[in-house]
């Protein structure tokens, strides 16, 4: 991909499977932006509510401002926004702010003292859930805005497969999906890839498998979900590791205070290094790459295993 090229194209898709869609509020069809700029766009995304998106975005974010990239956090839990509760700021202009057009998306940045920046969404903000197609639309164009002043932009989406948080998939330059070993949430995990990737062959996914007891747990559930998506979606879903269960994890949230901040060392914010450390890599990688190499989906084994056992 050339960096320099802002291929923006608006791409009308069918409804495809939209019975699935919460929050539908209207039955046009939904549009999306397939958005590649020099900023890496990461959604963070799952079926099953209260997996761990917001902990994960936010220690990830962390840790990858460490490494030494510019990084923001977009919530777009749009109308439940937690994102701030776990940074323990407090945002004087959020998201509806912007709905409302009494700002640009550039004059509701919060600057953190974590050094990563914050555009929060509005909580209990009834017009934020109950998006127009017109106002999401806008509101995914505006990323635009915020190229060039990031390097990586994560995107804390809200749980389920709602119109919302798919546009934001689509936007990305590629979406995580969290599950938890429950079989509820693996369930919701395989039906958002499925929904997702039904509107959108060549989605980016990866997934991350939170709340795990041991290594062997998070291979054996990784590989399920990939396997799965493989043989029944023809969806090459790449492994990008797991978070440790661990009970540092409710601490920091009770104090508001980002676990990898407070415990520096304990085994989630360990796995959280990694798997920044896999992100950071890659967008390196990328970056000195003249030729963008397609994916190869061929071994899922070896990439499985690639993760599980460094
Ligand atoms: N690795 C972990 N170990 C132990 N507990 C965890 C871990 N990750 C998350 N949790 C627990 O799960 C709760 C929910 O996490 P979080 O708010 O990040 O989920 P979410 O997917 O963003 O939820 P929602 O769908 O409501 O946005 C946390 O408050 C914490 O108690
Ligand atoms: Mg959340």
């Amino acid at each position: 991909m050339d960096q320099a090229e802002r291929l923006r194209e608006l791409v009308k898709i069918k409804k495809q499977e939209s019975g699935n869609f919460e929050n539908e509020n209207d039955s046009d069809e939904i549009s999306f932006i397939n958005k590649k700029t020099s900023t890496k766009v990461i959604a963070v995304a799952s079926g099953k509510g209260g997996v761990g998106k917001s902990n994960f975005t936010v220690n990830v974010a962390l840790e990858l401002n460490k490494m030494g990239n510019r990084v923001m956090i977009l919530d777009a839990d749009l109308g439940l926004a937690n994102v701030d509760i776990l940074l323990g700021i407090n945002p004087q202009y959020n998201l509806s702010h912007v709905l409302k057009e009494e700002k640009d998306m550039k004059d509701i940045i919060t600057e953190t003292e974590y050094g990563i920046k914050v555009i929060a969404s509005g909580s209990g903000v009834k017009e934020l859930v109950n998006l127009s197609n017109q106002q999401r639309n806008r509101f995914i164009e505006k990323i635009s805005e915020l190229e060039d002043i990031v390097d990586i932009l994560l995107i804390d989406t809200g749980a389920g497969i709602s119109k919302n948080t798919l546009s934001f998939m689509y936007a990305a330059d590629y979406s995580i999906v969290i599950t938890t070993p429950e079989p509820t949430a693996l369930m919701d995990a395989y039906g958002l890839i499925k929904v997702s990737s039904l509107n959108k062959k060549d989605i980016q996914l990866k997934l991350i498998v939170n709340m795990v007891n041991s290594k062997e747990e998070a291979r054996e559930i990784s590989s399920r979900v990939i396997l799965l998506s493989r043989r029944f979606l023809n969806i090459f879903v790449e492994p990008y590791g797991y978070i440790f269960r661990d009970k540092n994890v409710l601490n920091s949230v009770m104090t508001q205070k980002p676990f990898s901040i407070q415990y520096p060392d304990t085994k989630a914010t360990q796995c959280i290094k990694q798997i920044a450390e896999k992100i950071s890599a890659k967008i390196l990688k990328e970056n000195v790459q003249t030729v963008n190499v397609p994916q190869n989906a061929g071994n899922i084994f070896r990439k499985i295993f690639e993760v599980f056992n460094r």
